[in-house]
């Protein structure tokens, strides 16, 4: 991970304009999953450290944008540089980022800047169905598979690909591993949320209901709730939560077993995503896998 934060650094030098690397100082280096995941599949190179360092810095103005978008303060634990920086710089240099990264795809193999270029369309449309299902309370468990699918898995989808092409493996199956693991990844996020508190998530907790985000165990529990309570919970949405109306959800949440019944959901895609590459006994992927979904639940 080091070679390609190096190579990241490397980059940004390049473009010669030192704010550029003040504004990203501040910015913690994150998890790298998608990294991790190529890495698994192709192993170290020359070439497949620059699609990491590409697609990480792909990831890295996606967040930029999303901060903006969600009007976020903090992200991995630190303020977000929308909030250090104002709206235009962060907007400004997630374009940068975006376009350096492709700059560098464009030198190799077409096949990669096509699979990744054709993952960040969709990752904008995700963010854009994510908006747009934000404004109202969604009940709707496929219109919400769709966007984190989008939103979330796409990006791994595409970096499981891009290992496989440079392996010589078969790019459907790898993909397929990418897209369950994508979509378990960020069921598990939206658990989180809920499990989670604020220092350990490095974000506010039960933030996403604020924000109009109805995720999975929203979901589970509004089909849980009798007439009534579905009412008051859709009262709730989109609220600054006191006290006692946060107790009431978390308290629903338990009582109904909500979010053992999302932890449920989680295993049928990590299953899925294991069963398509099973034939390659790859234990690391296995274990990239377990990492995800055993993020203290
Ligand atoms: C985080 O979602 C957001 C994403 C994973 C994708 C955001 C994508 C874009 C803004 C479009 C692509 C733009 C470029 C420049 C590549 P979240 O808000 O649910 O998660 P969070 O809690 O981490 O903020
Ligand atoms: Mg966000």
């Amino acid at each position: 991970m080091e070679a390609i934060d190096d190579l990241i650094k490397q980059f940004l030098k390049e473009l010669n304009y030192e704010p550029i690397l003040e504004m990203l100082s501040n910015v913690r280096s994150g998890k790298k999953l998608r990294s991790k995941l190529l890495l698994a599949i192709a192993g170290e190179s020359k070439e497949s450290l620059k699609i990491c360092a590409a697609i990480e810095l792909i990831h890295l103005a996606s967040l930029l944008h999303d901060d903006i978008i969600d009007e976020s303060n903090l992200r991995r634990g630190s303020k977000s540089v929308n909030y250090e920086f104002g709206t235009k710089n962060a907007l400004m240099l997630g374009d940068i980022l975006y376009s350096k990264a492709f700059y560098e795809l464009s030198q190799m193999n077409a096949r990669f800047a096509s699979i990744i270029s054709d993952a960040v369309v969709k990752l904008a449309i995700g963010e854009l169905m994510d908006v747009n299902l934000s404004k109202n309370f969604n009940t709707d468990k496929e219109k919400y598979l769709t966007m984190i699918y989008n939103k979330t898995a796409v990006l791994i989808e595409a970096s499981a690909k891009c290992g496989a092409i440079l392996a010589g493996y078969d790019e459907s199956s790898f993909g397929e591993y990418g897209k369950n693991l994508g979509l378990a990844f960020q069921m598990v996020d939206d658990i989180l949320d809920i499990k989670g508190d604020d220092k350990t998530l490095g974000k506010p907790a039960m933030a996403d209901f604020k924000e109009g985000k109805t995720t999975l165990p929203y979901i589970y529990l509004f089909e849980n709730l009798d007439k009534e309570e579905k009412v008051k919970l859709k009262n709730l949405f989109r609220k600054d939560l006191n006290e006692e109306e946060n107790l009431w959800i978390k308290t629903r949440f338990k009582e109904k077993e909500i979010l053992e019944k999302s932890v449920l959901e989680v295993k049928k895609y990590t299953k899925n995503a294991i069963d398509a590459i099973d034939k390659y006994s790859n234990q690391k992927l296995k274990d990239i896998v377990k990492a995800i979904t055993d993020r203290d639940f």
